[in-house]
């Protein structure tokens, strides 16, 4: 197999690709979705096996050029779609049934070395975030939201301590001139931070990632995304999904454990809504986690966690519980200015 992570200057290595693949056995062949195109990693992985078909989704209109180099490998067995995975169901027939979904969230090396989309806190350029398909910028945010907006943000999608400070600062910097740059940002959130010299992470790290979920509409996306994955399994069909965050996963597993069958059963005395769906196999709230080897090859692998669940039958009815687990994030997102 070709490593096509060589076909760019950044390199993305695929995040506990053995993992993957030996959960999916595509030795046997399958039909698969891959949600997170990336560079393809586990895209081409997949299809590298005769008896496997896959039909991968990405945001990003830069991923097209490394959907075409494994076109052209794999021609039929191989389609590629410029679309958010939320739209799973805008593009793909109503009947159309898969044995494999897989998310590999976040971003791709690709997309944080790329200094001019501003994802990173190194970069030196403008400040977008936009993995594409937005409507909005982290500019827009920054310089148009308000305060008590921008708290929230930097507070519920990255449990950054300092949110107020930081939301204050930001709306005195911009009267003065709008927030365009990274390294702007980046000294307003220095000037605002506490000394915590014990901290391992970089002081920007929460706030860049509450803006890229926040511009991204990350969190709508996941859960839609997981709503429609599950729509597209066949009985039996593995939902696979490898997140970085503690919000993603917290969603993951509400989702894995409170539709399975296992959780139906525990909850029999607590009435509530959607008791009675099910569409996962008693889920054990298993995490696979990358091995210390790959840790050291690949340091962005360190917080992968990967989940799966199985499908127990090929039914759907809406989850609402989902959303309204997790309703004052999606609430959030979809504030305006
Ligand atoms: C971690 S990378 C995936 C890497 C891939 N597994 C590989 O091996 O090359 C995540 C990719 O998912 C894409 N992505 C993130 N959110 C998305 C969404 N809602 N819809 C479609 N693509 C999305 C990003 O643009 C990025 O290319």
């Amino acid at each position: 197999m070709k490593d096509i992570s060589s076909f760019n200057n950044y390199p993305h290595y695929p995040v506990m690709l053995d993992e993957v693949i030996k959960i999916c056995n595509p030795n046997k062949g399958g039909d698969f979705i891959d949600c997170t195109f990336g560079n393809g990693g586990y895209t081409n992985a997949i299809l590298s096996f005769s008896r496997t078909k896959v039909i991968s989704f990405d945001r990003d209109i830069l991923t097209q050029k490394y959907a075409s180099i494994l076109k052209n490998n794999f021609k039929d067995r191989f389609k590629f779609y410029n679309e958010k995975f939320s739209n799973l169901d805008k593009v793909l027939e109503e009947d159309f049934k898969v044995d494999f979904v897989i998310f590999d969230l976040g971003l791709s090396t690709m997309q944080i070395n790329d200094l001019e989309r501003g994802f990173s806190f190194n970069a030196k350029g403008s400040i977008d975030m936009r993995m594409g398909k937005n409507s909005i910028s982290a500019q827009d945010v920054l310089n148009n939201y308000d305060q008590k907006t921008l708290n929230k943000i930097l507070k519920y999608f990255g449990d950054e301590k300092d949110s107020s400070r930081i939301a204050s600062n930001i709306i005195k910097e911009r009267k003065k001139s709008p927030i365009l740059s990274v390294p702007k940002l980046v000294e307003i959130i220095k000037r605002s931070k506490k000394k915590n010299f014990k901290k391992k992470i970089n002081i920007s790290t929460q706030t860049f990632q509450a803006l890229r979920i926040f511009v991204n509409k990350e969190i709508s996306e996941l859960i839609n995304g997981l709503i429609n994955a599950t729509k597209f399994l066949k009985k039996g069909g593995k939902l696979i999904v490898i997140s970085f965050h503690s919000l993603e996963d917290k969603i993951v597993k509400f989702y894995f454990s409170n539709y399975s069958k296992n959780k139906s059963r525990v909850s029999r005395y607590f009435p509530q809504e959607n008791n009675e769906i099910i569409f996962f196999e008693d889920y054990k709230n298993k995490i696979i986690r990358p091995k210390e080897r790959e840790i050291k090859k690949n340091n962005a692998s360190r917080s992968a966690k990967l989940r799966v669940a199985i499908r127990s039958q090929d039914n759907f009815s809406y989850p609402t519980a989902l959303k309204k687990r997790f309703s004052n994030y999606l609430k959030l997102e979809n504030e305006n200015v």
